[in-house]
C-alpha cells in the first residue's frame, strides 16, 4: 500500500452487494483451538489479514503444520501437549488478541516462550490477563517486571479459580477460560456485561462441555480438543464501514452478505436502526454455531441517539466509525461507558475526535466517551491513521461525503483486518 492514499469521489453513491472478509476474532480462535486439539481442523473463510497471520506464525514456531491458501487453512496438530519450545521470540505483532488470548493458552502449556509485539502493543495492558493468570499459578514474567510485552510464560500446572471480571472484555474472558481448559478443577468466570462469545462456542464445537448462567461460564479442566471444521462468516466489524458509508451517502443501497450476525456483536445494527437507517435482514443462517446472514443498507435521513451501557461491549470496535456518522445525524448524539476505546490500538476516543475535527465535526470528549453534535458538513483534510486500522478505514470513508478530499496518512495498516478494503470500497462507488 501507499504511504498516503488520496479519497476524492465526485458525488459518490454506494450500490452492489459485498462479501466482506472473514471475521477476525473468529479466525484467531479457529487457529488456536485447531492447535490445541490433536488432529486436523480445516478452515474457510479465514481472514488473510496481519493479525490472523501472526497467531499462524506462533503456533508453526510451536511445531503445529498450519498451511493456507488464501482464505482456506488446514491445521494439524500434534496437540497442546505435543509442542516445541520455539527458537525465537513469538510475535503477537499488532493484534491484542493474540497476545492476550495466547498468554492463557501458553500458561497452562508444556513449554516456555517469551512473546513480543510491535510498538503499539507494547504499550497496551496486559495486567487485565495476566492478572488472573497469576491466581491460577502461570509463570509468566518480564525482565522490568512489568505487566507489557514482552513477557516470558514458562508453560506450568495451573489451578482453577473463580474469576469475576472487572472490565467486559472478550480477550480476558478468553484468557481465562482457555487457561482454565488446562487447569485443574473447574474455572467459572463472570462477566459485567456480556462480551462476544466466539470462544465459548468454538470450544463446544471442538467438543469441549462448557455451562453458562447468566453472566458466569464454567468450564471442566482437563478436556481434550477434537479438530474439525470451521467456517468463518464475514466480519460485521468491517463491513461495519461500508454499513456506515452506504447510510449516509445519498442515494446508497448495498447488501452485505454471509456477514455475522452474531448477537453478541449486532450492537451496530441496533445503533443503526435507532438513528433512523433503513435496513432489512434475510437468509439467517447457521443458529447452533455462528449466526450469518445478508444485511441491506440504505441511505437514510439519521437522527442523533445514545449509546452506552451493555450496548457497548456488542459494538466496541464500531465507535470510531458511529462517532463519524454521528456527524450526519440530527441532534446530539452522547457515546458513554466507552472508556475502554483508550485503550484500544490507540487511544481511540481522543484519536477520533482530533481526526474528525481536522474535518470540521462538532465533537467533545469525555472520559468514557464523545459528544458529537449534527450535522456538519464535512471538509477534505489530510488524516492521521495513528497505526490504527480502524481509524484508517474510518478516514477513508469519510472522504465519501466531504467537500474535498480527503488524504489518509500511512493507510498500510488497514491490511491488519481488511487487506482489500480500498478494492471493496472502489467496487461499491458508481457501479
Ligand atoms: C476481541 C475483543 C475486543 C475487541 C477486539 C477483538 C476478541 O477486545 O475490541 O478487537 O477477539 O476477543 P477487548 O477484549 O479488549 O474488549
Amino acid at each position: 500500500m501507499p504511504e498516503e492514499k488520496i479519497i476524492s469521489f465526485e458525488q459518490p453513491v454506494l450500490r452492489g452487494t459485498l462479501q466482506v472478509p472473514g471475521d477476525k476474532s473468529i479466525s484467531h480462535r479457529a487457529v488456536m483451538l485447531g492447535s490445541i486439539a490433536k488432529g486436523k481442523t480445516s478452515i474457510t473463510g479465514f481472514l488473510d489479514g496481519e493479525d490472523c497471520l501472526s497467531t499462524i506464525s506462533m503456533f508453526q514456531q510451536l511445531g503445529v503444520s498450519i498451511t493456507r491458501e488464501g482464505t482456506a487453512v488446514q491445521v494439524d496438530s500434534p496437540g497442546i501437549a505435543g509442542w516445541k519450545t520455539p527458537a525465537e521470540k513469538l510475535d503477537a505483532g499488532n493484534s491484542g488478541t493474540t497476545a492476550r488470548l495466547m498468554l492463557g493458552i501458553l500458561a497452562g502449556s508444556s513449554v516456555t516462550s517469551t512473546m513480543c509485539g510491535d510498538q503499539y502493543l507494547t504499550k497496551r495492558p496486559m495486567k487485565r490477563v495476566t492478572a488472573p493468570l497469576a491466581l491460577m499459578g502461570a509463570a509468566i514474567t518480564n525482565e522490568a517486571q512489568k505487566d507489557y510485552l514482552p513477557l516470558t510464560v514458562q508453560g506450568s500446572k495451573l489451578q482453577a479459580i473463580d474469576y469475576q471480571m472487572p472490565v467486559a472484555s472478550a480477550q480476558v474472558k478468553s484468557a481465562v477460560l482457555l487457561a482454565g481448559l488446562q487447569a485443574e478443577g473447574e474455572t467459572t468466570v463472570t462477566e459485567t456485561d456480556v462480551s462476544r462469545d466466539h470462544t465459548e462456542r468454538m470450544l463446544r464445537q471442538f467438543g469441549a462441555k462448557l455451562s453458562q448462567d447468566g453472566k458466569t461460564i464454567r468450564i471442566k479442566g482437563r478436556q481434550q480438543l477434537t479438530g474439525t471444521d470451521v467456517v468463518v462468516p464475514g466480519d460485521i466489524s468491517s463491513a461495519a464501514f461500508f454499513m456506515v458509508a452506504a447510510a449516509m451517502t445519498a442515494d446508497s443501497d448495498v447488501s452485505f452478505e454471509k456477514v455475522g450476525l452474531n448477537p453478541t456483536r449486532t450492537g451496530i445494527l441496533d445503533v443503526l436502526e435507532a438513528m433512523g437507517v433503513q435496513m432489512e435482514l434475510s437468509d439467517e443462517q447457521g443458529f447452533d454455531g455462528e449466526r450469518y446472514g445478508t444485511v441491506r443498507i440504505r441511505h437514510s435521513k439519521l437522527k442523533a441517539t445514545e449509546i452506552g451501557g451493555e450496548l457497548i461491549p456488542r459494538l466496541i470496535d464500531e465507535l470510531p466509525v458511529l462517532a463519524l456518522l454521528a456527524t450526519q445525524a440530527e441532534g446530539r448524539t452522547v457515546i458513554k461507558d466507552a472508556q475502554e476505546l483508550r485503550v484500544k490500538e490507540t487511544d481511540r476516543i481522543e484519536a477520533v475526535a482530533a481526526e474528525l475535527r481536522k474535518l470540521g465535526a462538532n465533537i467533545e470528549t469525555t472520559p468514557d466517551g464523545m459528544i458529537i453534535s449534527g450535522p456538519t458538513q464535512l471538509h477534505g483534510a489530510t488524516l492521521a491513521s495513528y497505526g490504527d486500522h480502524r481509524l484508517g478505514m474510518m478516514a477513508a470513508v469519510s472522504g465519501l461525503i466531504t467537500d474535498g478530499p480527503v488524504h489518509i496518512d500511512d493507510p498500510s495498516c488497514i491490511a491488519i483486518s481488511y487487506p482489500q478494503f480500498f478494492e471493496d470500497l472502489e467496487s461499491l462507488v458508481n457501479v
